[in-house]
């Protein structure tokens, strides 16, 4: 009886890195989520390619332990990523969230992390993969846009879709203003994906 449910600590929190390179917004979602006594997860590492990203800055003020690996200080991107796959087991990783990463990364970090690192994209994918996702909704005429979360594989925004969230586009949208519309639900969406991994993680742990 029970084989699984003996491995299930329904108690225990997963560990997440959280990887950024710039502003921070969507770490500050699960900053925020996190707070909640049963949210599922605890950030246990900020790691940033950027030393003055100001998502730094907020993980600082949330006593949150920050790590600055530049990919400049590596002379290959399989050095850069392994400092970081050190880290990740300093902390005893168990979920990577990028959230605004602005590194392609390899199989070097990817295959051992694969099933356990996630991202964060501003469109509804498989469409508008990768750079300037909201003027290409809006050049090409859309009537919706969002944002995905995805399971990180080696082919760019290709990995399986977790969840999606969708916004309307509206007469007169620039790339700022519906940038501006699917950040407020990029902003639920991560807590939410980091729910559906718990969920899915929890018998491993
Ligand atoms: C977000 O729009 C995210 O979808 C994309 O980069 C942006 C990061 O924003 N990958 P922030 O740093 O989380 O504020």
């Amino acid at each position: 009886m029970g084989g699984i449910s003996q491995q299930t600590n329904p108690n225990r929190k997963l560990r997440l890195a959280v990887l950024i390179s710039g502003r921070g917004s969507n770490l500050q979602s699960i900053i925020d989520a996190c707070r909640i006594d049963e949210f599922p997860a605890q950030i246990k590492v900020v790691i940033s390619n950027i030393g003055d990203a100001y998502g730094l800055v907020r993980a600082h003020e949330n006593n949150i332990t920050t790590r600055f690996v530049s990919h400049k200080n590596f002379a290959t991107k399989a050095e850069f990523e392994t400092k970081i796959l050190s880290i990740l087991e300093e902390f005893e990783i168990d979920l990577v969230c990028l959230a605004g990463f602005m590194r392609i990364l390899s199989p070097t970090l990817i295959t051992p992390w694969e099933g356990r690192i996630i991202n964060i994209h501003p469109s509804l994918l498989p469409k508008h993969k990768g750079l300037h996702t909201h003027e290409r909704a809006l050049e090409e005429g859309d009537s919706e846009s969002g944002c995905t979360i995805h399971y990180v594989t080696p082919g760019m925004d290709e990995g399986e879709i977790i969840l999606q969230k969708t916004v309307p586009i509206i007469a007169g949208d620039t790339p700022e203003t519906l940038a501006a519309r699917v950040l407020v639900q990029e902003h639920i969406a991560y807590p939410e994906a980091i729910r559906i991994m718990a969920s899915k993680l929890q018998h491993n742990l």
